[in-house]
């Protein structure tokens, strides 16, 4: 196997990726590329390279110079912020996985992996139970990219060959790098607040049931699928992978449940409370369960714990 390219080594995925694929293959195989967001101090330690996706020449001499194999394409402009600024997210999130594709597929590398996201579905899809071949509607800027990029992915695998793979991430909570304006930050902010001022004012309905996953388990949803023999891959590019579901309500017990004090308010943010009701509250993930054995370990309550702990520790 080659070195390993990861665009977006300093977002929030991303960033927890690389140690997991360096604890794997070898400190040496895996390349972070970033750009604008510095990298994490461990990350930095290890080869890094300054990386625009929007610069077709750029990938070329990375992918060429750093002899790459495989990529997993994390750089994305997120939900909620893409809204704000289309122009950089159609050229990061459409120009830039078109990029990677095309110069993956010139220079022979042998996989790239490409998350999607529950964005990638809109009101027309059935929100319960999300079936993993069904209606695409999105009307985001970013779920409009996510279906160009599933689209896309499967298109350079049908038709040329490439093997690229993809899950559609639901919300996912971590507590090591701060998330980027999505839609399911709340999740995360409500464990910052509950330590910094035992209060958070939340900006989704409280009822609000959307898919979420804890990231050890979004790590390994890649990591997995990035191993999965290729012979038993029906899907490629738009796996759904489900973990659990709930709303800002159940979260909030949750919290509460760890630190007694907690409380919360709602002021409804109507851009991204309509974004939120357009998603699945549930996926139907049987096509990752039996085509490369996915599985998730994290439950609301062991998510919330291991946040609050981690999260007490880090802002001390
Ligand atoms: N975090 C989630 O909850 C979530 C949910 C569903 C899907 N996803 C998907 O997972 C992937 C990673 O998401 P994330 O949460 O780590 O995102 P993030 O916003 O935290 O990180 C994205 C990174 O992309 C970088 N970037 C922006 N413009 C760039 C450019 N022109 N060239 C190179 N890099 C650039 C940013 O600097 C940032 O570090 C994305 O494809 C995203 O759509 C994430």
């Amino acid at each position: 196997m080659g070195n390993i390219l990861v665009t977006g080594s300093a977002g929030q995925i991303g960033s927890e990726l690389v140690p997991a694929l360096r604890n794997i293959y070898g400190e040496s195989t895996v390349i972070a590329g970033w750009n604008k967001t510095p990298l994490p101090e461990d990350i930095s330690k290890g080869p890094n390279v300054l990386l625009d996706v929007t610069d077709f020449e750029a990938i070329n001499k990375v992918v060429k110079n750093f002899e790459i194999s495989s990529i997993f394409h994390m750089s994305s402009i997120l939900s909620a912020t893409a809204e704000a600024i289309r122009n950089t997210a159609h050229n990061v999130n459409i120009n830039g996985t078109f990029n990677v594709l095309e110069s993956a597929h010139q220079n022979g590398v042998e996989k790239v992996m490409l998350p999607s996201s529950i964005a990638a579905f809109g009101d027309k899809t059935p929100r319960d139970m999300t079936p993993n071949d069904t209606i695409q509607n999105p009307d985001t800027v970013y779920g409009i990219s996510k279906v160009f990029g599933e689209l896309m992915g499967n298109y350079y695998y049908s038709k040329l060959g490439l093997d690229v793979r993809g899950i559609r991430l639901p919300g996912v909570i971590s507590w090591k790098t701060e998330p980027t304006a999505g839609t399911t930050d709340y999740a995360v902010a409500m464990f910052y607040e509950a330590i910094k001022s035992n209060s958070y004012e939340c900006y989704l309905a409280p009822d609000t049931s959307l898919p979420m996953m804890y990231m050890p388990d979004a790590i390994n949803a890649l990591v997995n699928l990035f191993k999965a023999d290729h012979g038993n891959l029906i899907h490629h590019s738009d796996f759904n992978v489900h973990a659990m579901t709930f709303t800002p309500e159940a979260l909030a017990v949750e919290v509460k449940r760890i630190n007694p004090k907690f409380q919360i308010e709602y002021q409804i943010d109507p851009v991204r409370q309509a974004i939120a009701n357009s998603w699945p509250s549930s996926l139907d993930d049987s096509a990752a369960r039996k085509e490369w054995g996915w599985k998730p370990q994290y439950s609301i309550r062991e998510l919330a714990e291991d946040m609050y702990k981690n999260l007490v520790t880090k802002l001390a």
